[in-house]
């Protein structure tokens, strides 16, 4: 073992562990308000996150390299396993950071959508962290591994912490919210994801157009478009535990960028208005996020729309971040 990394010291030899499973949520944004990006070509965001029931599993074993294999997925090519895979870098990023040169091989079971728009891959990456840090017994503090998740994407420092939480800076910087009562989603999947990046570009390109613009009705689109801060009925509406209420306060600005890349979101959503309290495209889409009254009305609109062919999943939230599900020595 070297002692190279920025926190070597941490590590506890005690007897390597043999197995971790570990497990992450999915997420919904709440809320999601976007702003003109910066220097480095990020968009400063304000926004609020729902970890939701839908889970990555991540099993941890000992390996000479770091390794990783996917089940779950209907397409497995749509998931790389080189290293743009984000669990694949949690686990050499920890390795780094901490000084260990042993490796791992990282099972991950998939069952949020891929490039939905739910934070699959940064679900991987907060699992891998965490089984990685057990199973080489690395000792990093909560902190340490939030800052190494900060790293790896802007979604990953949530998919560790969970429940509901109100996001700033890149979306990474999180402060807890209290919210009341279990909330039933739907998610509508789309059979093709969308990059996340692309559906920044399109919203960078819609805000550029509308400042050019003089024309009325693209000035009311400009608006849409204008940076918005969480307000505090959106809060208030939280705490009430009232599906219907909070419904009424979804709001994702990024929509936009998905829209125009995949214009029958827009009229999915429609479409489906009536049957919801409130439905938006989940983070950068192109995964509808669907908000029932109850759980029942949310199990016959997941049925209804299974009918029509579509990919429907059921979730509630929130729910905890990544957490240990079993380790064995
Ligand atoms: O952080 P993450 O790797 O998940 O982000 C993927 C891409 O999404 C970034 O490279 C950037 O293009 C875009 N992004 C952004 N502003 C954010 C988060 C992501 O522009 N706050």
């Amino acid at each position: 073992m070297s002692n190279a990394g920025e926190w070597a010291g941490e590590r506890d030899d005690a007897q390597p562990v043999a197995r971790v499973h570990v497990r992450a949520p999915g997420k919904v944004n709440l809320f999601l308000g976007v702003d003109a990006p910066d220097e480095d070509g990020y968009h400063p965001l304000s926004t609020v996150f729902q970890a939701v029931s839908l889970y990555e599993d991540v099993v941890a074993t000992p390996a000479d390299d770091v390794t990783v294999s996917v089940s779950g997925v209907a397409d497995p090519s749509t998931v790389p396993l080189d290293d743009r895979n984000l669990a694949l870098r949690a686990a050499k990023l920890l390795a780094v950071a901490t000084g260990f040169d042993g490796g791992v091989h990282l099972e991950l079971h998939k069952t949020v959508p891929v490039a939905g728009g739910m934070g699959g891959g940064s679900a991987d990456a907060a699992a891998a962290l965490l089984a990685c840090n057990e199973l080489w017994r690395t000792g990093l503090s909560h902190e340490r591994l939030h800052a190494l998740a900060a790293r790896l994407g802007a979604d990953v420092p949530f998919a560790l912490m969970g429940g509901t939480a109100v996001g700033s800076g890149r979306g990474d910087v999180l402060t807890p919210a209290l919210s009341r009562g279990r909330y039933e989603w739907v998610l509508l999947v789309d059979d093709e994801g969308l990059s996340t990046p692309a559906v920044y570009r399109a919203f960078d390109e819609i805000a550029a157009e509308d400042r050019a613009s003089s024309d009325e009705a693209e000035l009311a689109r400009a608006r849409r478009i204008d940076p918005v801060q969480v307000p505090p009925e959106f809060f208030e509406a939280l705490l009430s535990g009232d599906a219907l209420r909070l419904g009424g306060h979804l709001r994702n600005q990024l929509e936009a960028g998905s829209f125009r890349l995949r214009p029958a979101l827009e009229s999915t959503l429609e479409r489906l208005a009536a049957d919801v309290v409130g439905g938006i495209v989940s983070g950068s889409g192109p995964t509808l996020a669907l908000l029932c009254d109850t759980a029942e009305s949310a199990d016959a609109l997941a049925e209804r729309l299974r009918g029509e062919g579509r990919t429907a999943l059921r979730a509630h939230g929130p729910v905890r971040g990544a957490h240990v599900v079993s380790a064995a020595d």
